[in-house]
């Protein structure tokens, strides 16, 4: 094994030949999420770090980004149905968008941004539903095949201010702030299991730009850690399927 040297452990560069990054976003209705991405995508873009701004920037959403995902998608929220359903539901969306989207777009380089992903999972059909969260946690596995995000954003909201801020309802904002409530608790319970991979924002105190300010700042020191200079982070995935 090729032992480096200081200088080279010591070097905080953004990676010279990119990996793929993955990056969702995780919060209640209305919190703030798809306004977020959209900024959060304009400012690596325009980024004055020609290492940023010169990758390219995949956005997309659970359930959903691609057009069986998408199809998946019309079916969970237009329907009333099963939590055991639901669930496989999301988990068919998700290898299928994993396959066809955010696997590919990871090996050319780019940075995915990728609005909800298996934490809502744990957070609406585990932590809300009441689905056992070891089994939630195990069929997320089975659909990324052990892809986890490199950052997770909880836009963090009282969710009656959210629920507010929304016009068009589907039926999960259909039930209400008392299940939004749990629904928060929920990401909360899954930064506990796993804080390192988690940034909060406080979506109550700050404006979408201060939001999205917070965001990058957070996103550049990820990318910039000696941990995030590492090979694409497929997990355990193999690269062919
Ligand atoms: N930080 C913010 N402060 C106030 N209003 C916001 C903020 N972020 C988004 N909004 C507004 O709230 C509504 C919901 O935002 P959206 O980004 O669609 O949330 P989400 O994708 O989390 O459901 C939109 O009308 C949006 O313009
Ligand atoms: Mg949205």
């Amino acid at each position: 094994m090729r032992i480096k040297s200081r200088k080279a452990n010591r070097r905080r560069t953004l990676t010279p030949s990119p990996s793929g990054v993955l990056v969702t976003f995780e919060g209640t209705e209305g919190a703030g999420k798809s306004t977020l991405i959209r900024k959060l995508k304009e400012r690596i873009e325009q980024s004055s770090d020609d290492r940023l701004a010169q990758r390219e920037v995949v956005l997309t959403r659970e359930p959903g980004g691609t057009a069986v995902a998408e199809k998946i998608r019309e079916l969970i929220l237009g329907h009333g149905m099963d939590p055991w359903t639901e669930l496989f539901l999301y988990e068919a969306a998700r290898a299928e968008h994993l396959a066809i989207t955010v696997i590919p777009a990871l090996k050319r380089g780019a940075i995915v941004l990728c609005d909800r992903f298996t934490d809502s999972t744990l957070a609406y059909q585990s932590h809300a539903r009441g689905l056992p969260w070891k089994s939630v946690k195990a069929l997320n596995e089975f659909a990324t095949q052990g892809l986890h995000p490199r950052i997770t954003f909880h836009l963090d909201l009282d969710p009656a201010i959210g629920l507010a801020r929304v016009r068009e309802q589907t039926r999960f904002e259909a039930e209400g702030v008392a299940f939004q409530a749990k629904v928060r608790a929920g990401f909360k319970k899954s930064q506990k299991e796993d804080p390192n991979r988690w940034v909060r924002l406080d979506a109550q105190r700050k404006n979408a730009d201060e939001l999205a300010d917070a965001a990058f700042e957070a996103l550049k020191k990820r990318l910039t850690r000696r941990s995030g200079i590492r090979p694409p982070a497929l997990g355990k995935r193999k690269a062919s399927r």
